[in-house]
């Protein structure tokens, strides 16, 4: 196990044994699960020309609407409030602020385009997704911990999906790109697949503690 790995597991059990944090920490994944509602545009079906492909991403979304109603009733079951948070706050925001190519398709662009720019967007979703699962690991082990055993049944459902999601964005990219750029498939393709933005994240969660702590108080009060 890496030294980062014993880190991360330990502030996992950490949050989970508050159920303040817990509730925080749920919220930044339901949060997540909502985004793709929040701006609308975010899964480019119109760009899909192959009907499995279709069929699959709506599975997806499927799934993720699913895990929205799973984490709200876990946060309710640990006794602590919803948040809308910022987009800006939200890991799939973090994650695009990670993801060097674009992936918005404009009017006009030829299929080739349009193509490249979906396997840009599968791409960053499968990052997203991969970090996300790679979280709920650490989680998973860490609701053991949980005074309720509901957020551990919820965690474990979810990340069943999410490893689906995972594997599927993976070979979307690969199906997508031209079989003679192989080069590109290894390197502007590529998000950054280092820990940062999972970092970001959990800092924010940190800097977020003393106000939701102290909130906490003034209510008791
Ligand atoms: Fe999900
Ligand atoms: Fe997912």
């Amino acid at each position: 196990m890496m030294i980062i790995d014993g880190i991360k597991a330990r502030l996992h059990r950490d949050i989970v044994a508050d159920p303040v944090l817990h509730g925080l920490v749920l919220n930044l994944y339901l949060n997540g699960e909502q985004y793709p509602h929040r701006v609308g545009d975010y899964f480019p079906l119109a760009a899909v020309e192959d009907p499995r492909l279709e069929q699959t991403v709506r599975r997806h979304m499927a799934d993720e609407d699913k895990h929205i109603a799973l984490y709200t009733r876990a946060i309710e079951k640990i006794g602590q409030p919803v948040h809308v948070q910022p987009l800006e706050n939200i890991f799939n925001s973090v994650i695009l602020r990670h993801t060097p190519a674009s992936f918005a398709l404009e009017a006009g662009e030829s299929r080739d385009a349009a193509r490249l720019k979906l396997a840009h967007f599968f791409a960053h979703l499968h990052f997203l997704e991969k970090r996300v699962a790679r979280s709920l690991e650490y989680h998973l082990d860490a609701c053991a911990h949980a005074v309720s055993d509901y957020p551990g049944k919820v965690i474990d459902a979810v990340l069943r999906d999410e490893r689906g999601h995972v594997r599927y964005t993976r070979e979307t990219v690969t199906d997508l790109l031209p079989a003679r750029e192989p080069l590109y498939a290894q390197s502007d393709i590529t998000v950054q697949s280092r820990d940062e933005p999972h970092d970001i994240i959990v800092d924010e969660i940190i800097a977020a503690m003393p106000a939701h702590l102290a909130a906490q108080e003034e209510n008791a009060s």
